[in-house]
């Protein structure tokens, strides 16, 4: 556009230069052509003003304006007429708590909405975790999900979830820690009101508890395809269904509040203290009797010969229930140091995206299990790995080189955190559910039948019998889906191709050899300097 308008411009003053030259007649004739000339460019100029106007209303304020439109007002016929972005109307459903007739049972609302075209048509692209849906779903695809491969699953599920007509129904089978299950159905259930008409009939078995149980080693060709589980960590080794874990929508039992909140409150605590004013040590807190892995970093305390350059901390949950969770905020956490460890519970850990979120470096103790974010995160952007079996002097390492290089340390920690911030939005998160489950639902060879003793479930089921007013009808307060979402989901990228992926993680691999050569030849040194 720029360029034309200079185009134009510079006709007119070439116009102006030869009409002085010329004789009367000629002059005369060409002063028509000039005045017709004068009225192109002048509605040239009108065209482009209306242009570019019209752009910076669909892009500079598009957004803005559609979201205080979705939270404040239904738009009136007025506002249709002017755009044809806009939606008709904006649907909002709080929870409905009325009984029926003086019952003293809960149910669903008839008036949910079934359907809603989202507006906005987005052309982003979902972050590149997204990838590995269509991997982590691939060993169904040729022979589909039928009744029998899916009820080999039932004998590890802690409860069913049946979707049909946008309705959705749950059996319970065991009683999971804590609650769990309450929060994963929850999100569910919040899905649904996001994208109504869009999730597709299925049936899934959920297992709830921390270890895998779907290995791979179990089923080879001739064993047919393994049972389909959905679980919120998966593992190289294992067919389980990734899925995000309860705590995105709050975990109440740690005081943990839902992802929207929490991550907005990490953010802001990130900028409490700034990175050079954090005690330069490798932070961790948290409770080392899940796992053998984490009783040895809390070994890495110890040494009479050097600073170990960790700071490491037993957190007794109980005591912290009983004293209201006073000094254990995690919004306060990223500003105590400027190095954090993450390190795997029994499987993957809940504290992997608060770690994350922090502008800390975070040093990663290389986990075997992955949740759905991780795996397009890479080391030394994101994040320090840290080996396994070399922990302690890799840690040690880590922390020198951060603080011998602050400005380099402080980059990985700001990337990892923006990385969290960018691609960990809470719509990304249901655009992923919604992609597993389109995915899953594709797979489906059986009647999707709703059980004889599921019962339907929904928002209100859950959340109106709550009325202590406690953490956990606060975390649902907090996370319930107001509005069908007016953007469409992102844009599901393609899958990773084999080599292409195989390509990425040699490339992973090869940084992360690299590091621990680093880390190797610093102690070569060090070990020399000691024994003196
Ligand atoms: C808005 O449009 C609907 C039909 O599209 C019409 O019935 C209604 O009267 C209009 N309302 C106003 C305020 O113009
Ligand atoms: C709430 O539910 C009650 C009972 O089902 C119903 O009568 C009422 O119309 C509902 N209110 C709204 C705003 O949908
Ligand atoms: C609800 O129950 C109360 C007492 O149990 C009664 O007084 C009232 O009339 C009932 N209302 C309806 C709508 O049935
Ligand atoms: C995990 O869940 C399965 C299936 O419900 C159950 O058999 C197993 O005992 C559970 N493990 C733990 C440690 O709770
Ligand atoms: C590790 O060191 C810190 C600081 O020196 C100390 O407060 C903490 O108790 C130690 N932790 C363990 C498990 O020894
Ligand atoms: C950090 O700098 C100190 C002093 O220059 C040096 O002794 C140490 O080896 C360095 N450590 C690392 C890991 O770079
Ligand atoms: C449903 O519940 C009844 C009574 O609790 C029980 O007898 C029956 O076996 C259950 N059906 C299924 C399919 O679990």
């Amino acid at each position: 556009m720029g360029e034309k308008i200079h185009v134009s411009q510079a006709t007119e003053d070439h116009h102006h230069k030869r009409q002085q030259n010329l004789s009367p007649s000629l002059s005369s004739k060409l002063a028509k052509t000039w005045i017709t000339t004068k009225i192109y460019i002048f509605l040239l100029f009108i065209f482009l003003l209306c242009a570019s106007l019209s752009w910076i209303f669909t892009f500079v304020l598009g957004e803005s304006r559609f979201q205080v439109t979705s939270v404040f007002t239904r738009t009136t016929n007025k506002s249709v007429t002017t755009t044809t972005n806009i939606p008709k109307s904006i649907i909002k459903i709080p929870l409905n708590c009325t009984l029926l007739n003086n019952n003293t049972i809960q149910t669903c609302p008839s008036n949910y909405p079934t359907k809603f075209e989202p507006a906005i048509t987005t052309s982003e692209a979902c972050p590149d975790y997204f990838r590995w849906i269509h991997r982590d779903l691939e060993v169904w695809q040729k022979t589909g999900i039928t009744r029998e491969t899916l009820e080999k699953a039932k004998p590890n599920a802690h409860f069913r979830v049946v979707i049909k007509s946008g309705k959705l129904y749950v059996h319970k089978y065991k009683k999971p820690f804590q609650t769990r299950d309450v929060f994963t159905i929850w999100g569910i259930l919040q899905l649904l009101r996001m994208y109504p008409g869009q999730i597709p009939d299925l049936e899934l078995l959920f297992l709830c508890n921390d270890s895998l149980v779907i290995w791979k080693r179990d089923f080879k060709k001739d064993t047919g395809p393994p049972p389909p589980l959905f679980h919120y960590c998966g593992h190289p080794d294992a067919y389980d269904i990734v899925f995000p874990d309860w705590s995105f929508w709050g975990w109440p039992e740690l005081n943990i509040k839902e992802w929207n909140k929490l991550s907005v409150a990490l953010q802001e605590g990130n900028k409490k203290v700034k990175w050079k004013d954090r005690i330069p040590y490798a932070y961790w807190k948290g409770n080392p009797n899940v796992s053998p892995i984490r009783g040895e970093l809390m070994r890495c305390n110890v040494s009479d010969k050097y600073d170990p350059m960790v700071r490491l901390y037993f957190q007794d949950w109980r005591s912290e229930v009983k004293n209201g969770f006073r000094g254990s905020k995690l919004e306060d956490q990223c500003t105590h140091s400027r190095y954090k460890i993450y390190i795997e519970g029994k499987t993957w850990s809940v504290s992997e995206k608060y770690i994350l979120s922090c502008d800390s470096v975070t040093l990663l103790v290389e986990p075997e299990y992955h949740d759905f974010f991780i795996r397009s995160m890479v080391p030394m952007k994101h994040y320090w790995p840290i080996r396994p079996n070399n922990k302690c002097g890799d840690l040690k390492f880590a922390v020198e080189w951060g603080n011998n290089n602050t400005e380099k340390a402080q980059i990985i920690g700001k990337q990892g955190s923006e990385y969290m911030m960018k691609n960990l939005e809470m719509k990304y998160v249901y655009d992923y559910m919604l992609y597993v489950l389109q995915g899953y639902g594709k797979l489906m060879k059986l009647d999707v039948t709703v059980p004889e003793n599921a019962t339907e479930v929904c928002s209100e089921t859950i959340a109106c019998p709550i009325t202590d007013g406690g953490q956990i009808r606060q975390c649902m307060d907090d996370s319930l889906v107001m509005s069908p979402s007016i953007k469409s989901a992102c844009n599901l990228p393609k899958p990773y191709g084999d080599n292409e992926l195989k390509s990425i993680l040699k490339k992973q691999e090869s940084v992360k050899r690299k590091v621990g050569k680093w880390a190797d030849e610093y102690w070569e040194v060090q070990n020399k300097i000691l024994q003196q």
